[in-house]
């Protein structure tokens, strides 16, 4: 049965590689990109949805009218955001709330006038970052890592949980995106919306436009391709901070499983990332790149720590696995992520030179 599919930002690094996924693997869906181009970057995916039959519609998801023209709708993916952690900190607000939350509103309205069911993409961000920082950790030889030791429920050496505690500050981001959460599951029971909420880690991958404040991986095996400059922030200026990372294709698969099991995920949250085996440190994500790339750059440590800033994230996705009954685990590791990204960056070195330089 053809299904019909609006991704907002559908131009973007996420929104790109679920709309060309998707309509690659089934032809005969209709698969509509809305994005305001925004990011800059997202230009160069035009010739890309185009070439797979992706519809693009140039529009703004602030905007209601923008939106106006869309009738019927199976799903809406909503992956327009403007998803810099530091937005808002050392700038206005309010055009990061009008596009974050304003713009979830918008959109969740279009689901509900067009019969669609809203799938969210929420971010780790919305745990709060004194109860983060506040985590017992160890410090090994190329990262830190949390111990098992810990006195704040929903946290191990594996991740955080769901249940960890939401008090306190977040960065005006993740506030806007625990925000638009709230809504959601508002729209859910009392508007009956089908709603699923996957509360993201760091993605990556091919296609994305890594700049200093969102996209590190890329940013960094960037800097070591074009031989540029970088930097350890904070944390002693070691390049020891942590994060687990997710291939943008495994995404794919999760979103592709949860589009054709809607009632198994229906009005679920749930933390979506590569956990503990896919993680990597800045010290370690070095050696990768040096070793992908064969250029040796120089990283100058920066001692104090910057606004909004974590030591460790990991995601524990056992409740995801708990709802699908194991249906879904990354494949790609961090080499495998590298690997493709660096090819990606040989294949359109000349485009991507001014943007990821
Ligand atoms: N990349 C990550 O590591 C990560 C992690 C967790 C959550 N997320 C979430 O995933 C989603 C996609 O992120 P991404 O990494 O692809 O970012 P991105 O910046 O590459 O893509 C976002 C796209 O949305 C567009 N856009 C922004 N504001 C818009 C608006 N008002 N109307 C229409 N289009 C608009 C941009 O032009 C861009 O093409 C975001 O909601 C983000 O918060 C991303």
């Amino acid at each position: 049965m053809t299904k019909q599919i609006l991704i907002t930002g559908g131009a973007g690094f996420v929104g790109s590689t679920l709309s060309i996924g998707l309509k690659l693997r089934y032809p005969n869906y209709r698969i509509i990109a809305l994005d305001n181009l925004r990011r800059r970057g997202s230009e160069l995916n035009l010739s890309r949805l185009r070439e797979v039959g992706v519809e693009f519609v140039h529009g703004d998801i602030r905007n209601p009218e923008d939106l106006l023209e869309f009738t019927h709708l199976d799903y809406i993916l909503d992956a327009s955001a403007d998803p810099s952690v530091l937005s808002g900190i050392n700038s206005p607000v309010m055009p990061l709330i009008n596009a974050n939350l304003g713009g979830t509103v918008n959109c969740l309205e279009l689901a509900q006038r067009t019969g669609a069911a809203f799938i969210f993409l929420s971010t780790s961000r919305i745990y709060p970052i004194r109860n983060l920082e506040a985590a017992a950790f160890e410090e090994l030889e190329t990262r830190f890592i949390w111990n098992n030791y810990q006195n704040i429920r929903g946290i191990s050496s594996k991740g955080v949980t769901e249940d960890f505690p939401l008090e306190g500050s977040r960065s005006f981001y993740g506030t806007t995106k625990l925000a638009s959460e709230l809504l959601i599951t508002e729209y859910n029971e009392l508007k009956g919306l089908k709603t699923i909420i996957n509360r993201c880690g760091v993605i990556s991958g091919p296609w994305q436009m890594g700049k200093v404040d969102q996209g590190v991986l890329v940013l960094w095996l960037a800097r070591h391709y074009f031989k540029g400059e970088l930097a350890y922030i904070g944390y002693g200026g070691q390049g020891k901070q942590m994060r687990d990372v997710l291939h943008a294709d495994d995404l794919l698969n999760l979103i592709d499983h949860q589009i054709h099991n809607l009632e198994t995920y229906n009005n679920q949250t749930m933390n979506v990332g590569g956990g503990l085996e896919t993680s990597f440190s800045l010290m370690e994500l070095t050696t990768i790149c040096e070793e992908v790339t064969g250029n040796k750059i120089r990283i100058k440590p920066i001692l104090e720590n910057r606004a909004a800033d974590i030591r460790i994230y990991v995601s524990d996705c056992d409740k995801l696995n708990q709802i699908n009954n194991g249906a879904w685990k990354p494949k790609k590791d961090i080499k495998a992520l590298v690997a493709d990204t660096f090819a990606w960056m040989q294949a359109n070195e000349k485009n991507l030179k001014n943007i990821l330089n």
